[in-house]
């Protein structure tokens, strides 16, 4: 498929997660062998009003094109302006959030509130379109809920408005993260537009994202949950896409290498407060399912020092 000039074949998405795609992770998902990856969704306003936080999501040095930043906001002059700030900041292409469900996004008319007002997701899209040149994308739900599936609808004015790929997360609002993705409405969206369509909701395997291919013949899967504590699933599950070899999980020592990677990316880009403790929650994720992970974990939440947290985690996966 192409994404602007970008011809990329069966893409795996690492997706855009606010409080986890930050740059550390997008470059531990690049190690492991992922290719595509989304920034945590960024807010027009806060771009707009120079937040120095904001400004530091944008910071995308050194890692592979194409660099994806998503945007989230309601007001279409707003959203030109922030993506004409994302594009001088050096992203290759610019999503739109318009599935985000949480409640203080939403009663500002952003992320799914956009489901209930079509002609402004559309004026958005074009003001965006128009205001740079790099390509841009959005990401949808199906809808606000069951009795008002959006999704062919909005894809087709999408694409009308110059929009170049559609994510289908493939859930309601009203469902927010639970329930089963229900996979047949992406395969109802791709027949319905001719630019790419990326399938998402609920891949856990390299085989989950094979079988939403085939059964909805999109032309590239999006995994988001999956990959929390087991980013090298991105990664594995292009591999398998591309050459259809499967390949194991890494061992302890890999998975020990990167977890004190994603460590020391999150102390240089956050600090030491910061970096300690975002890494908490994501080791929690690296170890689940472990013999004594609950042990483990209580270990992770008190220790206060990089050193000691660096020893914890050789002990839980070298001992
Ligand atoms: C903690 C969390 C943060 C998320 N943040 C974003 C976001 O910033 N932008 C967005 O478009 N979707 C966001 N999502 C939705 C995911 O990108 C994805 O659509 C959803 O989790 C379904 O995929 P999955 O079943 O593979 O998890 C988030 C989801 C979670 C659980």
């Amino acid at each position: 498929m192409k994404l602007g000039n970008y011809s990329i074949n069966k893409p795996v998405f690492m997706a855009p997660m606010a409080g986890i795609t930050d740059k550390a992770f997008r470059e531990i998902i690049q190690l492991t062998g992922g290719k595509y990856a989304f920034t945590e969704m960024i807010s027009d306003n806060a771009l707009l009003h120079q937040n120095s936080k904001t400004y530091r999501m944008l910071n995308l040095d050194g890692e592979q094109e194409p660099r994806i930043v998503q945007l989230f906001g309601s007001d279409p002059e707003q959203m030109a302006k922030a993506a004409i700030i994302v594009e001088e900041n050096n992203a290759n292409v610019i999503d739109i959030n318009m599935g985000c469900p949480t409640p203080k996004i939403v009663k500002n008319g952003e992320g799914a509130a956009l489901l209930k007002n079509l002609n402004l997701a559309e004026k958005i899209a074009h003001a965006v379109v128009n205001a740079v040149k790099i390509p841009v994308t959005v990401k949808i739900r199906l809808g606000w809920d069951d009795s008002g599936i959006v999704a062919l609808e909005l894809a087709s004015r999408l694409e009308d408005a110059g929009i170049c790929m559609i994510s289908v997360h493939a859930r309601t609002r009203e469902q927010y993260y639970s329930g089963k993705a229900d996979w047949k409405w992406i395969g109802k969206v791709k027949k319905n537009v001719h630019i790419p369509v990326i399938g998402n909701g609920d891949i856990q395997s390299p085989q989950d994202a094979l079988r939403m291919i085939r059964e909805t013949g999109c032309d590239g899967v999006m995994i988001a949950r999956g990959a929390l504590g087991n980013p090298w699933l991105i990664g594995r599950t292009q591999h398998f896409l591309e050459t259809g070899e499967f390949l194991p999980e890494p061992g302890e020592e890999s998975k020990l290498n990167v977890l004190l990677n994603h460590f020391e990316k999150l102390l240089e880009y956050k600090g030491e407060k910061i970096g300690l403790n975002e890494i908490r929650k994501h080791a929690a994720w690296y170890i689940k399912g472990r013999r004594n992970a609950a042990e483990y974990r209580k270990e992770i939440m008190t220790t206060q020092n990089p050193n000691s947290m660096r020893a914890i985690f050789q002990k839980i996966f070298l001992e």
